[in-house]
């Protein structure tokens, strides 16, 4: 799909990866972007069109809608991570906190504009996952249990969606050099890797994204996932 002239909604454009999404866009000829963010005045882009979008609230969404007719491509890219592991006291509710925003909010959004996409003439979402898609790590279990859940809706939309001709595609990104990640000192990959890989992958209409090598290596890793990612249970318990 052509990003020249391409109408595009990104989801927690205020900062991050998605403040990167909104410039990379803009550089690449993007006709309108419009920056989706909780707070609409903290989107500091002067090229983009602020709009108000909680991806948790369904009146968000529906005025989005309305106001975003022309729209060909839905950036899924608004994220948190609680950070809880999934057998601590409060799991539950930061579980069903996380999948508020990583799976319901992408869920709901891509609902409300697969027709609009499909009037436009198919057009593509992008939904922006993670490698922990694909293992799980103790300290961030319920939100990699959410990126699971969100990488089987980003399969379920391509088969739904084909017939409209809209391209879905799933972003992997590892560790990035954003806000989310502050805290971790592990190698991160720049958001601009990210989201130039990612808009490749969309020029050249690829429906998955491995954003970094860390990505590459879990993926080519799943044959062997038990034995690379969790060693000290892989054996037979007695
Ligand atoms: N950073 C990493 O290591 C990493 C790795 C793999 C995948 N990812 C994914 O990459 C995406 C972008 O994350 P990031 O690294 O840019 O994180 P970030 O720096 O923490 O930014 C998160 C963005 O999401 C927005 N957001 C959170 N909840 C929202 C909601 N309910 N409605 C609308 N916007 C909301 C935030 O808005 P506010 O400013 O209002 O909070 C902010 O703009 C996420 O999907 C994340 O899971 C990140």
């Amino acid at each position: 799909m052509n990003i020249e002239g391409a109408v595009v909604l990104v989801t927690g454009a205020n900062r991050g990866l998605g403040a990167e999404y909104v410039r990379q866009l803009l550089d690449r000829g993007a006709a309108k972007v419009y920056a989706g963010a909780r707070s609409p005045e903290s989107v500091t882009n002067a090229g983009a069109i602020p709009l108000k979008l909680d991806v948790t609230s369904a009146a968000d969404i529906q005025a989005a809608v309305q106001q975003c007719s022309d729209l060909t491509m839905l950036i899924n890219n608004a994220g948190v991570v609680i950070g809880s592991r999934v057998l601590a006291e409060n799991s539950l509710e930061n579980a069903k906190a996380e999948f508020e925003t990583n799976v319901w909010g992408p869920f709901n959004l891509a609902k409300a504009f697969a027709p609009v996409l499909s009037a436009n003439g198919g057009g593509a979402i992008v939904n922006v996952l993670s490698a922990v898609s694909w293992m799980s790590i103790k300290e961030v279990a319920t939100y990699a249990m959410s990126k699971s859940a969100a990488w089987s809706l980003t399969n379920a939309l391509r088969l739904e969606l084909a017939r409209q001709g809209t391209l879905v595609v799933a972003v992997h990104p590892a560790f990035i050099d954003t806000d989310m990640a502050a805290g971790v000192d592990m190698p991160k990959t720049s958001p601009h890797q990210v989201v130039e890989r990612t808009l490749d992958g969309v020029a050249a209409g690829l429906p998955e994204v491995l954003a970094d090598d860390t990505s590459a290596f879990v993926k080519n890793s799943l044959p062997k996932h038990i034995e690379t990612f969790y060693p000290k249970v892989a054996g037979p318990r007695p």
